[in-house]
Formats: C-alpha cells, structure tokens, sequence
C-alpha cells in the first residue's frame, strides 16, 4: 500500500534520530485502511511507533475527548491503542471545557517545539476543505476554531444520532500550518470526491477551494482511486508522469 510504504519509510529513516519522527494525522473514513495497515506492519515488526511524536489536524469543539463521536476516541480506536506509541507525545486539538484560543496557541507552540511536522496525512471534503479549514479558510491561516459547512455536517452525520448532534464549529490546524509540514500525503477514494480533485489540482488558487492551497507546496503526493481522479482533464498526463516516476525511482 503506497500511503503505508511512505509513512514507515519516514518512520524507519527517523528512528534512531533524537526525537523521531513527527507525523501529522486525519481522521475520517479515507485513512482507516492506512492505519489498519500500520497496525499490521507493527505486529510484523517492521516498525514502531516508540519514538514518533503526532498531530492531529482537528478536533470538535463541545464533544469531551471520552466520547466515541470524538476524534480522540477515533484515534485511540484506530490507531493508538494498537501500536507502541507514547500516548504524551500524540496531540489530538484540546477542545473540551478550555480556552479555545490558548489551546490553539499551545497547538501551533507544540508543533513547533517538536520542530515541525515532517509528514501530513491529508483527507479531502466534498467541498474541498482539508483538515476544518471550510470554504473561504485564509490561505494564511493558523490553529483556530472554524464553523462547519452545513455540507460537512451532512457528510459527517453518519457518525451523530441525529443532524443536529453534529457540531457547529471545531478547532483546525490552518492551511498556514498545514503547508509548514515538510511532505504530504493526499488521499481521498470515490467518485464524490472527484471535483474537490479537479478544482484542487487543475483549478485556481483559491480560498473558495481550500485545497487548492497545496499547489503552493512543493512536496504533496496524492493517493486517490480512478474514481476520485475521474473528473480530471489531464488524467492522461498524471498517469504517464506516475509511471515515469516509478522507472524514474527504481533506476536511482
Ligand atoms: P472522509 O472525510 O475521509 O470521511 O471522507 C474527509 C474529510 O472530511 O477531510
């Protein structure tokens, strides 16, 4: 699996290094199969997690980090709970019964004393937002609390009881912070998630299309299916340059 190969390379490369490595996380359906993976290749023993500091991009303003609908459930679930990992040096975004601003202050302070995120894990919305940060996000924006698009919320249901259990707002890393990380990775799977593609990757710079932001990243890998890749004009063209950089990599 190509996210996972990419994930333990780093993983493997900064293990004997002070601090390891620093990974960025999403949470969502698109990255369960990646960290299924993960799992496994840790119960083989081919990685750890001992030394390797995390972050997540976001977390639900209002639903305490114990309950099941949060993301420090889901990646205590998904993730943590199954591999060696230092649960004091993973952050999921504080957002429960404190400051909402100083939390995001020591947010952005945190990754930068962990000296910066060296891979991101990305998820796309429908609506192309990546991480929280919706329609309109500042290209230069930082840890903050957003409110959700009622098109997020919709999406995001199927994890609530009810429409109105959804939360209106949560904390974000910004798309500032998430182009800081050195490499990212992009996934996204299905056909629904085809024009947040195209608009992202052929489409204009734009805030009304937040993930049209990585185009000023000089180092994003996307991993998405023939489904979601389906809207784009020049798909031609991406798949000789995949294949050009595969022989490319095994001749090096
Ligand atoms: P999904 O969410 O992986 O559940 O489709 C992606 C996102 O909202 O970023």
């Amino acid at each position: 699996m190509f996210a996972a190969d990419d994930v333990c390379e780093l993983l493997n490369r900064r293990r004997k290094d002070p601090g390891g490595a620093v990974l960025g996380l999403a949470t969502g359906g698109t990255p369960l199969g990646l960290y299924r993976e993960l799992i496994l290749r840790y119960q083989r023993n081919e990685i750890s997690f001992a030394t390797v500091e995390t972050f997540n991009l976001d977390e639900y303003v209002g639903v305490a980090p114990d309950s099941p609908k949060s993301y420090h459930y889901y990646m205590r679930e998904n993730l943590f709970q199954h591999v060696d990992i230092d649960m004091s040096l993973t952050h999921v975004p504080e957002t429960f019964d404190v400051d909402l601003k100083s939390s995001a202050e020591r947010f952005e302070h945190q990754i930068e004393q962990a000296g910066g995120i060296d891979l991101q894990i990305l998820g796309i919305g429908v609506d192309a937002h990546i991480g929280f940060n919706e329609i309109g996000s500042s290209l230069g924006s930082r840890t903050r609390v957003k409110t959700l698009t009622q098109q997020t919320r919709l999406d995001n249901a199927r994890y609530f009881d009810s429409l109105d259990e959804v939360p209106e707002t949560a904390l974000t890393m910004g798309i500032a912070t998430i182009l800081e990380s050195q490499a990212i990775l992009l996934m996204a799977t299905g056909s629904q998630k085809s024009k947040a593609i195209r608009d992202s990757v052929e489409g204009p710079i734009t805030a009304s299309v937040p993930a049209s932001a990585l185009q000023l990243h000089p180092d994003v890998t996307l991993v998405i299916d023939r489904a979601a890749a389906s809207g784009l004009v020049n798909i031609d063209y991406f798949l000789r340059a995949e294949r050009n950089r595969a022989v490319a990599s095994r001749s090096s």
